[in-house]
């Protein structure tokens, strides 16, 4: 079995959807949810499946021994970002070396880095006149949204498109692709030969 911990910081539909794929999986499972948000709407998702959630305090995460020791208890083998709102210590980086996913609501490297995150990315996007959006998968290393690109999707602007409604069309190539493209990661890098 491979063991995914999910960081999520809010609502937690990402997680949700991913939970949702994951449920009866022959080689993955999600074993653990972590916040930095003790009262993040992810928390009710984690409670309907099962799975313990984790609150990570500002001094946890300053110190990055005690989500360390989380990650051991649970022996996860991959994390997966799903609007994960902070950044992700070097401490946690080179312990987890090509095994942190995340997902971005844009075409990377545009509309990255640091304040792009939720709706400032769509507002941005609308803003600027771009006629495409999209999402990104990729991994994560110590800086915002830098690491290798692994999969885009995108999604062509409308006529009169709003931060809201580009949002709401992202966020549906959000929870179709993510939760397979976690799976076809593990499948070739972490247990290559596997497949359902
Ligand atoms: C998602 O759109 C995700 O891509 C984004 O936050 C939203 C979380 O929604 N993440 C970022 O902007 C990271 N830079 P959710 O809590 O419903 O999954």
């Amino acid at each position: 079995m491979q063991r995914i911990a999910i960081f999520a910081s809010g609502r937690g539909s990402n997680a949700a959807s991913i939970l949702e794929y994951f449920k009866s999986h022959p080689v993955i499972q999600v074993v653990v949810i972590c916040s930095n948000n003790p009262t993040a709407g992810v928390k009710e998702h984690a409670a309907h499946y099962g799975i313990p959630f984790v609150h990570f305090s500002p001094e946890d995460r300053k110190n990055v021994e005690p989500m360390l020791e989380v990650l051991k208890r649970y022996s996860v083998d991959l994390i997966v970002l799903a609007g994960y709102m902070k950044l992700i210590p070097s401490g946690l980086t080179q312990n987890f070396d090509a095994r942190i996913l995340n997902i971005h609501p844009a075409l990377l490297p545009k509309f990255g880095g640091k304040g792009m995150y939720g709706m400032n990315v769509h507002k941005a996007v609308v803003k600027a006149g771009e006629q495409e959006s999209g999402i990104s998968i990729h991994l994560v290393n110590e800086h915002y949204d830098e690491g290798d690109v692994l999969f885009q999707a995108f999604y062509s602007l409308k006529e009169g498109e709003t931060p809201d409604s580009l949002a709401a069309e992202v966020l549906k190539l959000e929870h179709y692709h993510y939760p397979r493209q976690i799976e076809e990661y593990v499948f070739d890098q972490l247990e290559p030969g596997v497949s359902n």
